[in-house]
């Protein structure tokens, strides 16, 4: 089998489930097994399975034996038209494949080699974790979806249904209406926020920023960003987050530049843009700006605006680290 290919199919997988599924997948495409399954060795060594077989065959009955005679003696294992396969680093064995071969074929050699490679790749834990943590959420979202906003709208709509007869009815289908928007928001606002929960402030801003440039600005970042307690993170995010939708909304700029640096015992940053600017004396502050200011000085911080019609913006804060 055409090992390139499969190294291909492996490179591009997020997470270790991925990395299994698409190693037994390839194998079966190109004929050389009927099907497999994947183990995980976890800390414990205990056996995680991670992809049971599509049909019922044989190698159901006799797979988890096999993975775990092959974990004991950390060699790979042949039984009839059965393999168990260890995937090992060093002296640690991270998982076992169990493969049903077809009838005269064989194993890739590579096989092994390039499963590790796979699992070993950098950002590959992340990106693992990020999918299971996206999974979680979309339950959760799914199911606040359903009881909250549903149910509040389902009770505006038999509101309204009752109001076409009688009009007094109204005010209170109003009401049910504004609950459930209010309810769209705050989970929107915990989905963005459970971003940087799972992230941390660096990748959930890099996050941000890549879509961000889809908007046609040339973005231009640099983060230093030493370990910070959440609420810290939290609200740097927020003021950058403001700062860029500043930006967009206002500032009609060809270039962004994000950079957050640690000095001393500060950590400051800085947000700028070559736009058309403004005049702050004479722009009243609303929410936007005020809400920048409140959440620096609650750090203990200070941020300054500085802006001049024709001159681009340039926001700059320094907390306490
Ligand atoms: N980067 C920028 N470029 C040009 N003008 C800006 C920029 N940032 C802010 N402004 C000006 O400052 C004003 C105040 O900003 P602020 O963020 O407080 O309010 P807003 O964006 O209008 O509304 P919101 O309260 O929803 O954020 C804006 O209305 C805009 O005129
Ligand atoms: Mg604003």
């Amino acid at each position: 089998m055409d090992c390139t290919r499969l190294a291909e199919a492996l490179a591009e997988a997020r997470g270790r489930q991925e990395v299994f599924r698409r190693a037994l997948t390839a194998l079966e495409e190109a004929g050389v097994i009927r099907c497999g399954e994947a183990y995980w060795v976890d800390e414990g060594v205990s056996l995680f399975q991670m992809q049971a077989c599509r049909s019922t065959c044989p190698l159901v009955a006799r797979s988890r034996l096999l993975a775990q005679e092959a974990l004991k003696r950390g060699t790979p294992l042949q039984e009839d038209s059965f393999v168990a396969l260890p995937v090992r680093q060093g002296e640690k064995t991270l998982a076992v494949v169990v493969l049903s071969l077809k009838e005269g074929q064989a194993i890739p050699e590579a096989l092994p080699a390039l499963l590790l490679l796979a699992l070993k790749r950098p950002g590959l834990e992340l990106a693992g974790r990020l999918l299971i943590a996206q999974e979680e959420e979309r339950r959760r979202v799914g199911r606040e979806l359903h009881d909250g906003v549903g149910s509040l709208l389902t009770a505006a709509l038999l509101t309204l249904k009752v109001a076409e007869k009688r009009p007094e009815k109204l005010p209170e289908a109003r009401k049910q209406v504004a609950e459930a928007l209010e309810e769209v928001r705050k989970l929107s606002r915990e989905l963005r926020m459970s971003l940087l929960d799972d992230l941390g402030l660096k990748e959930a801003l890099l996050r941000y920023l890549e879509e961000y440039r889809k908007h046609g600005l040339a973005v231009e970042v640099q983060l230093d960003l030493p370990p910070l307690p959440k609420e810290k993170e939290i609200a740097l995010f927020r003021v950058v987050q403001e700062a860029l939708t500043n930006i967009l909304r206002h500032a009609q700029a060809q270039r962004v530049s994000v950079r957050l640096w640690p000095e001393g015992d500060r950590l400051f940053g800085r947000v700028e843009d070559d736009g058309r600017g403004f005049d702050p004396e004479r722009t009243p502050a609303s929410v936007g700006l005020l809400g920048m200011q409140e959440r620096i000085q609650n750090l203990g911080g200070s941020l300054i605006l500085h802006s001049r019609p024709g001159q681009g913006t340039r926001v700059e804060f320094g907390v306490p680290l």
